[in-house]
């Protein structure tokens, strides 16, 4: 029924009409870009438009698709799309920081309800999930992604397209996904945002399409092409990436939408002469729908009349459109996400709430914990300084949709107030300000200090220091939050640093100065209640960094799955020390490896056993580990499991992750974690770009984290 419904609707449409629906404008609200100088509410009349991004709310998303209904001659009704990252109005931690929790059940469930109060409130597609790998923390954008790991965020990506879509659009309760962006945004040299890409087609398809292509078999709708070049061509006019990967070998049925002018920014790139032009290298290359730069709208039919372009190329952009609003079910009923009473009813309920605060606490990475200063305890008197402790705006963080900070997000001064009820034994001063060089309430926090058992200081960057555009080259705690660290540090108590923020940034200073430090990133709409959890142990912080924290700017791009090189330095230890793969001045090892994160409690790997030293190319090898609680708290662990391909037809990283297994373990407890893995997980592209393992040589590593010293080792034999 959908293609006769399709096939007998575009029968009745104009060329005009069909251009139409390869058209999104933006509604008036949240603008990241140029203008694009239509009226969009004209356009809307006359049938021009098949989507508009930014108009959220049952009532607004009503009044602009009954302008369309009243006034367009076939009422094909109107597509909402909007940035739903993590969250809607319920915000949970941003996707870095959910990341860190290493749960796929969490990144689904937070998924599932950002779609269910979306989907209340008249959005009917979200422009997530964002799944660019990026080993480059200056790019802003780290924020939004699941950080440098190809495997980890491939599963990450499939959950939460489960998570948006469900297994049923036409349901009231999901939203078509949009997997962005269309590739290899997160490698953007030096990390400067929209930047030039250049990579072996071997790393574009090892490294960073593997997450693209999970969502594709999760059944994703939409894909949103990237605003960079990669090796000379931009992704909105790249015939290889959009054709070619995306619509023929992996068989993608859904649309394709550019990023913000992403068809008009080919001009700039020099790849195209001028709008028209850039139109017929997007359309030609599978682009269907336009976003923003109207460029489809002003020049498209001319184009066909040049046979530039042809009708079977509209047809199909415009079909695969239809298509996505019929499965959402808008032909039946172009309202059917327009309910007040839903929406109202939906929004910001408890259940939400309570997830919203049990992700943000699984998404808590204990970098530091000298003394067990943490977790605090209740009778202690703790001093809260920093400039984050009350701000709202900043606990729920960038891209954070129609998130509420004004009063509703918990701040962590709101959060220690709920748990800690003899208020003697809490203070809070900021002492300094993120952006402002003002020393003048640096005393009154430090006097605040002098008289705690514990201090807790609550810094890290502001909302807008990372996200689209905030690329940083600096990516120290900015402003004077160091200074006033080092004033702190001259009261000889011990110091908590929780950081609030979005990427990796250089600890150096703080881990030789701080005693405890809990990374936080921006926790939610929970935050708040969240962070005081976690530091009175209250919950038991059980986050690994999904991304390396360098010790110094100067050696990123960081990251765990490197080559060995021809001359692997092996550190402080090793007896040749100049001619060494290193830099002459700073420890060459990262300050916190991928996969890293302590808990109150430890744990203890023992018996690291293989099935067999042999495996053919049928067969599966069982891995298996005794993971023991050997502290005095229950808590959970993100057990490990890394492969090393010792010698291959191109070299391989040095290891790189196959499994990974979250556990809770009560205090005293023990489990035994299996994996399994077979030949298909061992594949590479070889020196013939083939997709196949190789015979030869494998370690094996199980731990915590990425730097893990525990091995073994087996052979794969034809
Ligand atoms: O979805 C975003 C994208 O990530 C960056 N440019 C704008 C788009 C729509 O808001």
């Amino acid at each position: 029924p959908r293609e006769e419904f399709v096939t007998e609707l575009m029968g009745k449409m104009t060329i005009d009409e069909k251009i139409g629906q390869l058209v999104q404008f933006t509604a008036d609200g949240t603008i990241t870009g140029p203008k694009s100088g239509n009226n969009f509410i004209d356009e809307i009349k006359k049938g021009n438009v098949g989507s508009i991004l930014n108009a959220t709310g049952v009532e607004y998303t009503r009044k602009l698709q009954k302008l369309n209904m009243d006034n367009s001659r076939l009422k094909i009704p109107l597509l909402f799309g909007y940035d739903v990252i993590h969250g809607y109005r319920t915000i949970f931690p941003i996707t870095l920081g959910e990341a860190a929790s290493w749960d796929l059940k969490a990144a689904e469930l937070s998924a599932r309800i950002a779609a269910e109060e979306a989907a209340a409130s008249g959005v009917h597609w979200t422009f997530a999930p964002m799944v660019d790998i990026s080993r480059d923390p200056r790019w802003g954008r780290v924020s939004e992604g699941s950080g440098e790991d190809t495997y980890l965020g491939s599963k990450l990506a499939f959950a939460r397209v489960k998570g948006f879509q469900g297994n049923d659009l036409m349901s009231l309760e999901t939203i078509l996904a949009c997997t962005k962006h269309f590739a290899a945004y997160g490698a953007a040299e030096a990390g400067r945002d929209y930047n030039t890409v250049d990579m072996s087609e071997r790393v574009l398809r090892e490294t960073y399409l593997p997450p693209f292509k999970a969502t594709v078999d999760a059944g994703v709708r939409t894909f949103m092409t990237s605003f960079n070049e990669i090796s000379g061509v931009p992704s909105t006019g790249s015939k290889f990436l959009v054709n070619g990967v995306l619509k023929t070998e992996w068989n993608f049925d859904g649309f394709v939408v550019t990023d913000y002018t992403g068809i008009n920014e080919m001009v700039p790139h020099g790849y195209a002469k001028d709008n028209q032009h850039a139109g017929e290298l997007a359309l030609t290359a599978g682009v269907d729908m336009d976003m923003v730069g109207g460029v489809y709208l002003k020049n498209l039919k001319k184009s066909l009349d040049e046979g530039k372009v042809t009708m079977a190329q509209i047809d199909d952009a415009c079909r695969r459109i239809l298509e996505a609003k019929y499965d959402l079910g808008l032909f039946h009923d172009p309202y059917r996400y327009n309910d007040e009473k839903r929406e109202k009813a939906t929004i910001t309920k408890k259940e939400y709430l309570d997830a919203a605060l049990d992700i943000a606490n699984k998404s808590m990475v204990l970098l530091k914990n000298d003394n067990n200063v943490l977790p605090l305890k209740k009778d202690q008197k703790v001093a809260f300084v920093g400039p984050l402790i009350s701000d709202e705006w900043n606990i729920i963080g960038s891209w954070a949709a129609t998130g509420d900070r004004y009063g509703f997000a918990v701040s962590l001064q709101e959060g220690v107030n709920n748990l800690i009820k003899d208020k003697s034994k809490v203070s809070f001063e900021k002492g300094v300000e993120i952006l402002k060089d003002d020393r003048s309430m640096m005393a009154k926090a430090i006097e605040s200090a002098r008289n705690a058992d514990v201090i807790v200081a609550v810094m890290g960057e502001f909302e807008n220091m990372t996200g689209e555009a905030a690329s940083r080259t600096n990516i120290d705690l900015p402003g004077i939050q160091k200074e006033f660290l080092a004033e702190l540090k001259k009261l000889n108590k011990p110091i908590v640093l929780v950081l609030l923020n979005g990427r990796p940034l250089t600890l150096t200073w703080e881990n030789d100065n701080m005693d405890a430090i809990l990374e936080a990133w921006w926790p939610g709409t929970m935050g708040g209640d969240a962070i005081a959890q976690t530091l009175y142990g209250v919950s038991n912080p059980s986050g690994k960094l999904p991304m390396t924290f360098p010790r110094n700017v100067g050696q990123v791009p960081l990251y765990y799955n490197h080559k060995n090189t021809g001359r692997p330095y092996l550190g402080k230890t090793d007896p040749e020390q100049k001619y060494k793969s290193r830099y002459i001045d700073v420890d060459n090892s990262p300050l916190y490896p991928f996969g890293y994160g302590l808990s109150y409690t430890t744990f203890s790997y023992s018996n690291l056993k293989l099935s067999s030293d042999k495996i053919n190319f049928t067969d599966k090898l069982k891995i298996s580990v005794e993971v023991a609680n050997t502290g005095n708290y229950d808590g959970e662990e993100v057990v490990q499991l890394y492969i090393q391909d010792k010698i291959g037809t191109v070299t391989r990283p040095v290891r790189e992750l196959k499994g990974f297994e979250k556990i809770a373990l009560k205090k005293g407890e023990k489990k035994t974690v299996e994996f399994e893995i077979s030949a298909d997980d061992l594949r590479f592209y070889n020196i013939d770009m083939d997709f196949v393992a190789e015979p030869g040589d494998f370690e094996v590593f199980v731990g915590g984290s990425s730097a893990t010293e525990m091995n073994n080792k087996f052979v794969l034999v034809r």
